[in-house]
């Protein structure tokens, strides 16, 4: 619904001026990431929108908070934490002016290897969406406009830019859409990112099926849809299907000219007469080994001479124009943008970076633990700290989300400030440190060099002061060895599923000699464990944020309880997840088929019955637990799931209550059991507390692609409650009439 005062904005505006609305331009205070230039004419203010998700990314490189990655908070299962983050970065937003948070993303994570896992949630789409709508929410609720990334299907960063995802309707509505649809029926967000890959051979920003007849039609949508960055391959075509907003609508020269050393050469080549600036991009883009797609940074135009012309020549209806104006307009008057009346917010405060400490404590998951766990200092003489960044925090990965800040708390120090002078503390690196980050910073938005990506992921370099021994050395003189293991993933590149470098080979060495081994992983997603035979204790920390020595060593030293839940199956090997063959990843000739349909994650584990390393939901925790008093309910087809849950140690602890159902005997293929209600509870010793989940209809259902809607099949269910998807504590079955 367009309000008078758009309304009334819209029909003083010219052509020009609409065209100048729906693209952006370069920031003059360089803060934001994208930017629409105010209309002074008609007193409508500027529109910046800036990088998320893991924080705030000041484009003038001031200090904001490091917040965990994604995957560490949906790994703490609770939305109302996930809200407390999104109203956090709403607030670092505000503090630097900016009216959009390019916030959250949550792609299904598909495949293990996806690049950007870190930043995204799940494997599952309900967890997905709950963690999604939370954090929208919040952000929301914080007076800032968020904006819900990838839109669709870019569940890869392999040749993203060109990559093909064929997907059929029903994984496209049960798996990919659903926290979409969730974050616009349920949060009504206010912006939606228009992915850089094809879905089902249309690319995102020129897909009328998402972009229209799902997402505008058939959810509702009243917000505007924004490319990803030079995503917009075509830009009549994109209008018509309808995107509404073009980013960043200059090249990368013009944005970032110091930061682009192709753009450097190009310009030079292009100062010698025989040389058109075109002919100079061709050159170096072709030396430099750019794909063509890749090229796109380096053209705009996409929504202001291309739409002028088709809108001129009669190929675009300028009626299709004013409702993209009136889309973005809504939402900057929703906003308070067009009253300049936002609100305050604060960057880089102590209350953000204790949120920041308290997401990372509750997102690391205790997957392994033979009772070494917690540490007890005054029990201890020695701890031998080993591993090749255990002396710096990791504070996000790669790419357009990394956060400057500066402040950070690494492993080393956190442990030394929590032992003090309880036990004593050695560090050793153990193996030379991965390749720098910045190394790849050079390319701007990690759209270039592929190269520099083998240098990365090529593991370390050889350093003759990084002694292997030295560290075997201290873990076989200490009485608790920590070993801090990591991985280094990026936006723009996928990831191995073992840890880089020989970090693998450390553990190995150390746990022959240690008394006892803690691994401690700081990666993106699941890895492969071939140790874990041989340690005591393993803690998956993700990539924790600025905090990470601060909570790493209040979960040690269990100060904290480790609450979180695997929000990703992790699998022995690559070949046991569900896209495991070429065609289904990473592709074939750009053709990234999704065969395994609905199967993804811990439902194809289920289905071909192998067991994970961990499965999806699992996680230790120092407390106790026991359930009792399981009653379910069934009022028409939504079910309620009655649970008591009794914290029997003496300590505190989190426990989260997973409610999966199964169709028993199902007319159409099903998953086993699917993620339908889930509780975070917070339980002091001794606490008992009895808890009621609602599952709701769209649990029981599934998409049914020749009526292009959901189907609820009466029969029987099994309603199952667990402590994951594999350890289920009690089952019944109920009938749906
Ligand atoms: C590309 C990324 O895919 C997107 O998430 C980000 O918001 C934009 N670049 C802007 O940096």
């Amino acid at each position: 619904m367009t309000s008078d005062r758009v309304e009334k904005l819209l029909s003083r505006l010219t052509l020009e001026e609409k065209i100048s609305l729906v693209h952006g331009d370069v920031d003059p205070d360089g803060m934001a990431t994208g930017y629409v230039p105010p209309n002074d004419r008609l007193g409508i203010p500027s529109f910046s929108m800036i990088d998320g998700p893991l924080g705030v990314r000041a484009g003038d490189g001031s200090p904001s908070t490091a917040f965990p990655a994604s995957i560490s908070l949906a790994a703490a299962w609770d939305p109302s934490l996930a809200h407390e983050v999104g109203e956090a970065m709403a607030s670092e937003a505000r503090a630097r002016d900016q009216d959009v948070l390019l916030a959250p993303g949550f792609n299904l994570i598909r495949v293990p290897q996806c690049g950007r896992s870190f930043e995204y949630y799940s494997e599952d789409p309900h967890l997905n969406s709950r963690i999604a709508v939370g954090t929208v929410d919040g952000i929301q609720d914080g007076g800032v406009a968020a904006c819900a990334k990838h839109f669709a299907v870019n569940n890869q960063e392999h040749a993203r830019m060109e990559d093909n995802a064929i997907v059929d309707e029903r994984p496209l509505h049960e798996l990919y859409l659903r926290a979409f649809e969730a974050v616009v029926k349920e949060a009504d967000v206010a912006s939606l990112m228009a992915a850089y890959n094809r879905v089902n051979g249309t690319h995102a920003t020129e897909n009328r099926e998402l972009l229209t007849d799902i997402l505008k039609e058939d959810w509702g949508f009243e917000g505007f849809v924004v490319s990803d960055w030079w995503a917009t391959t075509d830009g009549p075509s994109a209008a018509r299907a309808g995107l509404d907003l073009d980013m960043p609508g200059v090249t990368l020269p013009e944005l970032a000219p110091d930061m682009n050393p192709a753009y450097r050469l190009i310009d030079t080549f292009s100062r010698f007469s025989w040389f058109s600036t075109d002919d100079a991009t061709k050159l170096i883009t072709s030396l430099i080994g750019l794909r063509p797609s890749e090229c796109r940074v380096y053209r705009s135009e996409k929504f202001d001479e291309s739409l002028r012309e088709a809108i001129e020549d009669g190929r675009l209806g300028e009626s299709i124009l004013d409702e993209k104006v009136a889309r973005i307009l809504g939402q900057m008057e929703r906003f308070g943008v067009l009253d300049d009346d936002m609100p305050d917010g604060e960057a880089n405060v102590p209350a953000h970076h204790e949120l920041s400490r308290r997401v990372a404590e509750r997102g690391t998951v205790l997957l392994h633990n033979d009772d070494t766990l917690p540490l007890d200092p005054a029990t201890l003489d020695d701890i031998a700290l080993i591993g090749p960044h255990a002396d710096e925090a990791k504070t996000g990965g790669g790419g357009s989300s990394e956060v400057a800040t500066d402040s950070t708390v690494s492993p080393l120090d956190g442990i030394r400030y929590r032992v003090g002078e309880d036990a004593s503390l050695t560090f050793e690196a153990g193996v030379a440190p991965l390749a720098e980050m910045d190394d790849r910073d050079i390319t701007v938005w990690n759209l270039s060099l592929s190269t520099i990506a083998d240098s990365y992921f090529g593991s370390e370099e050889e350093s003759p002061d990084v002694d292997m021994d030295a560290a075997v050395e201290a873990a076989e003189d200490a009485d608790v060895a920590v070993v801090v293991v990591q991985d280094a993933a990026s936006e723009d590149y996928d990831r191995p599923l073992t840890l880089p470098g020989r970090q693998d080979e450390l553990v190995s060495a150390v746990a022959d000699v240690a008394e006892e081994t803690v691994v401690v992983l700081k990666t993106a997603g699941p890895v492969e464990m071939p140790w874990l035979d041989d340690v005591e204790a393993v803690l998956e920390a993700w990539y924790p944020g600025q905090e990470d020595g601060r909570s790493l060593a209040s979960v040690l030293f269990g100060d904290a309880d480790p609450s979180g839940r695997l929000p990703v199956t992790f699998g022995s090997r690559a070949r046991d997840y569900p896209a495991n063959t070429q065609r289904q990843y990473p592709g074939i000739d750009r053709d990234v088929t999704y065969e395994e349909g609905i199967f993804v994650g811990y439902r194809h584990f289920d289905r071909v019955e192998t067991d994970p390393l961990f499965p999806f939901g699992h996680g230790l925790s120092y407390a106790d637990f026991e359930y009792s008093d399981v009653a379910v309910s069934l009022d028409e087809s939504t079910a309620t799931v009655e649970v008591t849950v009794e914290n029997v140690s003496d300590r505190d602890g989190y426990e989260v209550v997973q409610v999966y159902l199964g169709a028993v005997d199902p007319d159409v293929e099903r998953p086993p059991r699917e993620l339908a209600a889930f509780e975070s509870l917070e339980l002091a010793a001794g606490e008992q507390q009895t808890v009621s989940l609602s599952v709701d209809e769209r649990a029981f259902a599934y998409y049914d692609a020749d009526q292009s809607g959901w189907v609820v099949d009466a029969g029987e269910y099994e309603v199952a409650v667990g402590r994951s998807s594999r350890e289920i504590v009690h089952s019944e079955t109920v009938e749906l009439e």
